[in-house]
């Protein structure tokens, strides 16, 4: 598990945003009372601003997915079939070799880097300010795997045996960065990849896939690689979820399937594969613990970017606050204050068009329902509005966005110990307050849920940091920041409990790629 330490550099303070006293907007938001943006007179963002605009608004040109969804089971064995024949020879390929096309993988994502902004802002509504910096983190899992692979060459006396065929199947929420990181971690290790899109976002990983194509042309005549096996060697196949879906999923030449998505599919694709291996990252209920002796002013800015960031589409979002003591009361000073600054900062956030750079939540990336619309409309038992949850439908009309699509954030006081909000995912933007009594309570609540993804803490007592460090149980622990957006390498992703199925280590961290295969004499080091 990491422990991740570090100031939050990237959210604003709450006198640069979230005071009342901010400058008034230059034009009307599109959601009224929700969008109240301070005014940036900076050149360099203005210039920003405009590229932003010119690349993902209306008049970006974007042309989505260009592959035709497969239609029939003859189509996936052929490409089965034809990655089988891949897997021998990109098996053969040194790890030093697998290496250099992942690097030339790196370089061509860095010059597709618009295209797939484009198309995330596009496909599932992702920001601007978002898309961008996932670009970046699909680039470092590039950078980093080719380094894992090299580490597969420095083993004396033993030798890795990648799994064989691998089915990617990664999620819609973070569409670029999961399903190159997923292609790019099996290619590492020396198997061949299947990759198919999640059903939202094919255009995404179709330009990734691209780019990894571009990698293995360039790469292939200085590796003896023979470049029609070496097309073979990663293939993008748009196969619909449903009885094609199944097909693939269970195909018996797919060595491995390596998901990441919703417990439920984690669930089904495990009884699927019966004692084959699947690799899955899933659900997560995250909980922030805030302390009386917080900055309290970072906890409300790191909560915010926590909870909404993706319009809380994230397996990583907090959707839980848990205040502790007089932070929760309140009755207090302290409590009446930590609320007043949590209203605020919701009821401040940018919501609108995700084309936008000031944008700091877009749209969902499909309407809501189930679990999540009840989570926008319905309260439970004891529970309040602190801010209620609105449909945008004037501000979707002027976006161009579905109706069902656009939500103003929401945050619910009074979330009950074992209550609906408490314990289950809803993947939307609704933060829940509970209150504990003092840290012990506070952990009984995190560690409540099934899942342990990611979990976070703002304090500025050392005895209770390391206290709750000592208990909490989630794979993604982290100290006075924000608890989304890991950093390849340095806070490598993956959770415990529910959150994760399969072998343990942790994305774009030491041993992901080691696990997708095995050592001649059992070693595993990478
Ligand atoms: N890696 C992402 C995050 O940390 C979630 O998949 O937010």
């Amino acid at each position: 598990r990491g422990v991740h330490y570090e100031p939050s550099d990237v959210a604003p303070r709450r006198r640069d945003r979230f005071d009342g006293g901010a400058p008034a907007p230059t034009s009307a938001g599109p959601s009224g009372d929700v969008f109240r943006n301070a005014v940036d007179t900076d050149p360099a963002v203005a210039a920003h601003r405009a590229w932003a605009r010119a690349v993902t608004g209306p008049d970006s040109g974007f042309v989505g997915v260009q592959a035709p969804e497969v239609t029939d089971v003859a189509t996936i064995d052929d490409a089965v079939a034809r990655a089988v024949r891949a897997q021998e020879a990109w098996a053969a390929v040194a790890p030093r070799d697998r290496a250099r096309v992942l690097r030339a993988a790196a370089a061509r994502l860095e010059a597709h880097r618009t295209d797939l902004v484009t198309a995330m802002v596009h496909e599932p509504g992702k920001t601007v300010a978002e898309s961008d910096p996932e670009v970046s983190e699909a680039i470092d899992f590039a950078s980093y795997y080719a380094q894992s692979a090299e580490q597969l060459e420095q083993v004396d006396g033993a030798t890795f045996a990648p799994d064989g065929v691998t089915l990617v199947t990664p999620p819609w929420n973070f569409p670029v960065a999961i399903p190159t990181g997923g292609v790019l971690s099996a290619l590492a290790a020396g198997s061949a990849v299947l990759a198919k899109p999640a059903p939202p976002t094919p255009r995404c990983f179709e330009i990734a896939i691209d780019a990894i194509h571009e990698a293995l042309d360039e790469v292939a005549p200085a590796i003896g690689l023979d470049p029609q096996v070496a097309r073979d060697v990663v293939q993008f196949v748009r196969v619909p979820d449903g009885d094609l879906g199944q097909h693939l999923v269970t195909h018996a030449d797919v060595a491995r399937v390596v998901l990441t998505g919703s417990i439920e599919t984690a669930e089904l694709f495990a009884s699927w594969r019966p004692e084959r291996p699947v690799l899955a990252e899933t659900s997560g209920k995250n909980a922030l613990v805030v302390t009386p002796s917080a900055d309290l002013d970072l906890a409300v800015a790191d909560l915010v970017k926590s909870a909404f960031g993706h319009a809380g589409q994230k397996c990583s979002a907090a959707s839980l606050v848990i205040l502790v003591g007089s932070v929760g009361d309140p009755s207090t000073e302290t409590g009446k204050r930590f609320r007043r600054q949590l209203v605020d900062a919701v009821r401040s956030l940018a919501v609108g068009t995700p084309a936008e750079l000031s944008t700091v939540m877009g749209p969902l990336t499909e309407p809501a329902q189930g679990k999540l619309l009840r989570a926008l409309t319905t309260l439970e038992s004891g529970e309040t509005w602190l801010v209620k949850p609105r449909r945008l439908d004037d501000a979707a009309a002027v976006a161009g966005i579905d109706p069902e699509r656009l939500w103003s954030p929401g945050l619910r006081d009074g979330v009950a110990p074992g209550s609906f909000f408490h314990l289950t995912e809803v993947f939307g933007p609704v933060l829940g307050i509970m209150t504990a009594k003092d840290l012990d309570e506070a952990l009984r609540l995190q560690n409540q849920v099934s899942f342990g993804l990611t979990a976070g803490i703002h304090s500025l007592d050392d005895d209770e940091i390391a206290a709750w460090l000592d208990r909490v149980e989630a794979g993604n622990v982290y100290v006075n920041r924000h608890i989304t957006g890991a950093i390849v390498q340095r806070q490598s992703f993956g959770g415990w409990k529910a959150s994760s199925v399969g072998p343990g280590a942790k994305a774009g961290g030491p041993n992901y790629v080691g696990q997708l295969g095995a050592w001649s004499d059992d070693t595993s080091v990478v």
